[in-house]
């Protein structure tokens, strides 16, 4: 039986955390299990430089950390491909003639880009690039220039992956039907909440745990976190409901100590400090292979390098085999 192909990625503008953990990672090595997949990451460079143009060196700078953290969590390179989008001319040459796909105001209405282009107003002030703009037009090269079957996103993707459809509709009934509609996955990853209880954990935010912190980071960080606001002494009743500690024991501790430690601090037996300590004790240790295995891929970063350039060649290998085939369907097959 032929494999699905399956792709996710990032946009390499920091280092991987304890969201992205929960979120798309696990789903990533849950899936690389699977006989019947055949797994894509892409570390989206240009799509990153979309709204990083004025910071090459962040995006060049993170391409290789994405990468080690997706090693240290146990990403197989033998199992998963792991490529560099930027590297992948094909797919910005698809991007071109998809361009004439899709109109000017289906962008504009498309609510990813949307609320994307609201948040990023420092950056572009009144006016948009056309790049940012076309950054789904991109991401539907991206997904159909090796017949991306599946696609696994979170709630917020979803509308690129129907761009992505709307686009390989047209591009078959103009073209011929060369192209794979996609199907969106929605991943059952959990979205986890930041350090101070926003429902986001992100860089721009200051509230995330990152796979990579150190010890010492990630006991300050949890010695920080947002706890009952109406518990100031120890013997106030405490409400886990509303603390962030007792959000992340649910996700760090098991679950016979969660209880303990809910029912202590609804009783105001248990401070926050010790209640504290023990949550960060039990992240550290959760993440403690994770940073091992990064303290050895630091140290061998030709290892890396050489599991990029090998997935992305593999990469290549199949966009250039579906750029055939579109350029056949369009005439753009010359001199052959
Ligand atoms: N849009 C994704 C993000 O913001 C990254 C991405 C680029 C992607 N191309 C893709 C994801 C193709 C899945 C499929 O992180």
């Amino acid at each position: 039986m032929k494999k699905k192909r399956i792709l996710t990625g990032d946009r390499p503008t920091g280092r991987l955390h304890i969201g992205h953990y929960f979120g798309s990672l696990k789903t990533r090595l849950e899936m690389q299990e699977n006989p019947e997949y055949e797994p894509f990451i892409l570390i989206a460079d240009v799509q990153a430089l979309t709204d990083n143009f004025n910071n090459p060196e962040k995006v060049r700078k993170n391409v290789r950390e994405v990468a080690i953290d997706y090693l240290s969590v146990g990403i197989d390179p033998a199992k998963t491909t792991i490529y560099i989008q930027s590297m992948i001319p094909e797919t910005a040459e698809l991007t071109v003639f998809y361009s004439n796909l899709v109109t000017i105001a289906r962008l504009q209405r498309n609510p990813t880009v949307k609320t994307e282009i609201a948040q990023k107003k420092e950056l572009f002030g009144e006016s948009v690039t056309y790049g940012f703009l076309g950054y789904p037009v991109s991401q539907a090269a991206d997904i159909t220039s090796f017949e991306g079957e599946l696609i696994p996103v979170g709630e917020d993707q979803e509308p690129l992956i129907e761009q992505c459809r709307e686009i390989v509709r047209k591009f078959n009934s103009i073209y011929g039907d060369i192209l794979k509609e996609p199907k969106a996955v929605l991943s059952n990853s959990k979205r986890i909440k930041g350090l101070d209880g926003n429902e986001k954990m992100g860089k721009s935010l200051g509230n995330a745990i990152y796979l990579s912190d150190s010890e010492e980071e990630i006991t300050k960080k949890v010695m920080g976190a947002v706890t009952d606001p109406n518990r100031i002494k120890k013997d106030d009743l405490g409400n886990p409901d509303i603390c962030m500690v007792a959000y992340y024991h649910n996700l760090f501790t098991p679950k016979e100590d969660v209880k303990t430690v809910c029912e202590e601090c609804k009783a105001g037996k248990r401070g926050c400090v010790a209640c504290k300590k023990q949550l960060a004790k039990n992240i550290i240790e959760e993440l403690r292979p994770i940073r091992e295995k990064r303290e050895y891929y630091e140290a061998h970063l030709e290892e890396v390098d050489k599991i990029l350039m090998e997935g992305t060649e593999r990469a290549r290998k199949v966009a250039k085999e579906t750029m055939k085939k579109v350029k056949d369907a369009m005439m753009l097959n010359y001199f052959e």
